[in-house]
């Protein structure tokens, strides 16, 4: 158990049905709960009450303009928040539960309070397939709205102590169900237009989805239609050079694979994502191990090349926010 000045008490509980239970009672007060997902920690709250939605976003330090996802059970509960094109329900039907956001027209249904859509007539929904988050959506008569359970703009949390790093004292609940497996958050795609976009590169490779819908959209980069997608979102303080082939002074090395940047010798800390270059295990080690060197107080994380490839990109993709300048 933990807390700050600030506030609440944080209690760390593992997930076994009596805390689960205890989440859903959390969440049903207007309370805010973490909970473990297939990509990444997210932080819960009930989508319906603007109070708790409003207390989310203070606590992630989030700025109230950036839209959350609503994560419901089944495809079924999905078609109750908005309207699914035929292109968006095979795809849904293809790839829920799982680490996948479909952004479609909004319903008429008032259970995703605007607030939580930040004003949009889009909503942002997912079916997660991890066990725990399932047991919670099903103990629960509301959709769980949950961005990733960290403050705003840090690295994405892939363990419960992560969480309990960013957010104690703020939240009242961390239910641990160990690491996440996927380590990498959700690929967005925005269905509500004519043609389908891809929002943020996550989970789900970009060319399994195009291999059913044929060539995705880009989002506009000065969009701030998903603000997920902001330069410097998912930050270190650390520096981060990409793509090194050398390691310098004061630098620690996030490896890749078996290859060895000249001077790995003079890391001050060496981390490999994949020793076997397997980048779905690369994925599932990118924030533990990005936070983990950034504690160890070096300058700079030199990153070794990554492969643009499956899920090559979305990793890419995150390590190209984390090097942005903030
Ligand atoms: O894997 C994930 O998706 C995790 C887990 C917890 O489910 N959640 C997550 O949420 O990454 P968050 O809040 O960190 O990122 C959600 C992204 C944001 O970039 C937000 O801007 C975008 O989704 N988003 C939400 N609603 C949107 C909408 N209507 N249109 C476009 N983008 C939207
Ligand atoms: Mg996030």
């Amino acid at each position: 158990m933990s807390s700050d000045k600030a506030g609440k008490q944080t209690r760390i509980a593992r997930a076994d049905a009596a805390a689960i239970e205890d989440a859903a009672a959390v969440l049903r007060a207007g309370g805010l709960a973490a909970f473990p997902t297939e990509t990444v920690y997210g932080l819960g709250t009930r989508a319906d009450d603007p109070r708790a939605v409003a207390s989310l976003y203070a606590a992630k330090g989030r700025p109230s303009f950036n839209p959350l996802i609503a994560h419901v059970r089944n495809l079924d509960a999905a078609k109750r928040l908005g309207n699914f094109s035929k292109a968006a329900l095979v795809i849904a039907e293809k790839f829920w539960p799982g680490p996948l956001t479909l952004v479609v027209k909004v319903s008429g249904n008032e259970s995703v309070c605007e607030l939580a859509r930040a004003g949009l007539d889009t909503i942002a929904i997912r079916v997660p397939s991890h066990e725990i988050a399932q047991a919670l959506l099903t103990r629960v008569d509301f959709p769980i709205v949950a961005p990733s359970a960290n403050r705003s703009g840090h690295v994405s949390p892939t363990t419960a102590q992560h969480v309990a790093e960013d957010l104690s004292g703020k939240i009242d609940l961390i239910l641990d169900g160990g690491a996440s497996k996927g380590g990498i958050e959700s690929t967005i795609v925005d269905f509500s237009g004519d043609v389908p976009r891809l929002l943020r590169s996550g989970g789900i490779a970009r060319v399994a989805i195009e291999k059913i819908t044929g060539p995705l959209l880009h989002a506009d980069k000065s969009e701030i239609s998903a603000p997920g997608m902001m330069a410097s979102h998912y930050a270190p303080n650390a520096k981060i050079r990409l793509d090194a082939k050398e390691v310098r002074e004061n630098e620690a090395l996030l490896a890749f694979g078996a290859s060895r940047p000249e001077g790995t010798d003079r890391a001050r800390e060496i981390l490999n994502l994949s020793e076997r270059g397997d980048l779905t295990e690369a994925a599932s080690n990118l924030y533990a191990y990005l936070r983990a060197l950034d504690a160890s107080g070096v300058e700079a994380i030199a990153v070794a090349s990554i492969p643009r490839e499956g899920l090559g990109e979305a990793i890419l993709d995150r390590l190209q926010r984390a090097a942005a300048p903030k």
